[in-house]
């Protein structure tokens, strides 16, 4: 595919977020300045908009299944901006429908300038939202794309990496690590930050050792020991700890 998901969606959002704000630009200039005609403009401009907002809703959609593929929890950043996102259309879609069905009378002018406004600042809110995203670094999963979990024995990664590392994350999620440890932006706050856990203890049998009895390689620990865990689990999950740099 030539472009990505969120390469389309990015491209994409400036045309709803344009026409919904020159669209209540309009709206309120009609009001101020008399120009009754100027409404039609608003109208197709909303029209227009709620046209454009679908593939762009359906875009954003697709970038989440692309880029935060296997995560465990979504960022609240992007929770809100797609939950503002279908809200802001839904309006734009009433008031369009309002609109259509009263033929633009001039007794809905009220109604029509106050959704225009609340509009504009939504759209402005989401779009607000979505650049911080994108620009400030937080469209990265729990399984980093870029992460290089390697191959046990020094080997290549293999095309089951992806694989492998979905299976840790249900190893860590139905163990609870991340109701106290965060990884890569996600998770709980009580214990250290297992993002680069790899750095600190590169060492596989390090991390079985404070897996299976924290105590022993972390004295005073209060880690509640995984000794109970099938080896063959303890083991992914280990290598993987290992290899997160
Ligand atoms: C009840 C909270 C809690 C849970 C659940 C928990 N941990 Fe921990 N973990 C801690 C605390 C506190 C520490 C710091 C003390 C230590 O090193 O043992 C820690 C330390 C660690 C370290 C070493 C971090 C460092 O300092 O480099 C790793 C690796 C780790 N935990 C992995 C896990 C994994 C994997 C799970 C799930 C199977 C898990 N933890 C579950 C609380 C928790």
């Amino acid at each position: 595919m030539p472009l990505s998901w969120l390469e389309l969606h990015g491209a994409m959002t400036h045309f709803p977020i344009a026409l919904f704000l020159v669209s209540a630009f309009f709206e309120v200039a009609a009001f101020i300045t008399k120009h009754e005609d100027w409404r039609k403009t608003s109208y197709l401009l909303l029209l227009i908009g709620v046209v454009m907002s679908i593939p762009t809703l359906y875009s954003g959609w697709m970038s989440v299944e692309t880029v935060f593929v296997g995560a465990i929890a979504l960022p609240q950043i992007l929770l809100i901006h797609r939950t503002l996102a279908f809200a802001t259309v839904i309006l734009a879609l009433i008031l369009l429908i309002v609109r259509w069905t009263t033929h633009d009378k001039p007794s809905i002018t009220a109604f029509s300038i106050l959704c225009s406004v609340v509009i504009a600042i939504m759209i402005g809110m989401v779009g607000y939202l979505g650049g911080k995203m994108v620009f400030g670094g937080v469209t990265v999963d729990i399984i980093s794309t870029h992460q290089t979990a390697s191959a046990p024995h020094g080997g290549t990664a293999t095309s089951n990496t992806r694989g492998s590392q979905a299976q840790v994350l249900a190893i860590m999620k139905s163990n609870g690590c991340l109701s106290c440890h965060s990884m890569n932006g996600v998770g709980g706050i009580s214990a250290p930050d297992l993002t680069h856990e790899g750095t600190r203890h590169p060492d596989v049998s390090w991390q079985i050792k404070h897996l299976k009895d924290p105590t022993s390689v972390s004295p005073g620990s209060s880690m509640p020991s995984f000794a109970a865990m099938p080896s063959g689990q303890l083991k992914l999950l280990a290598t993987f700890l290992a290899n997160k740099k």
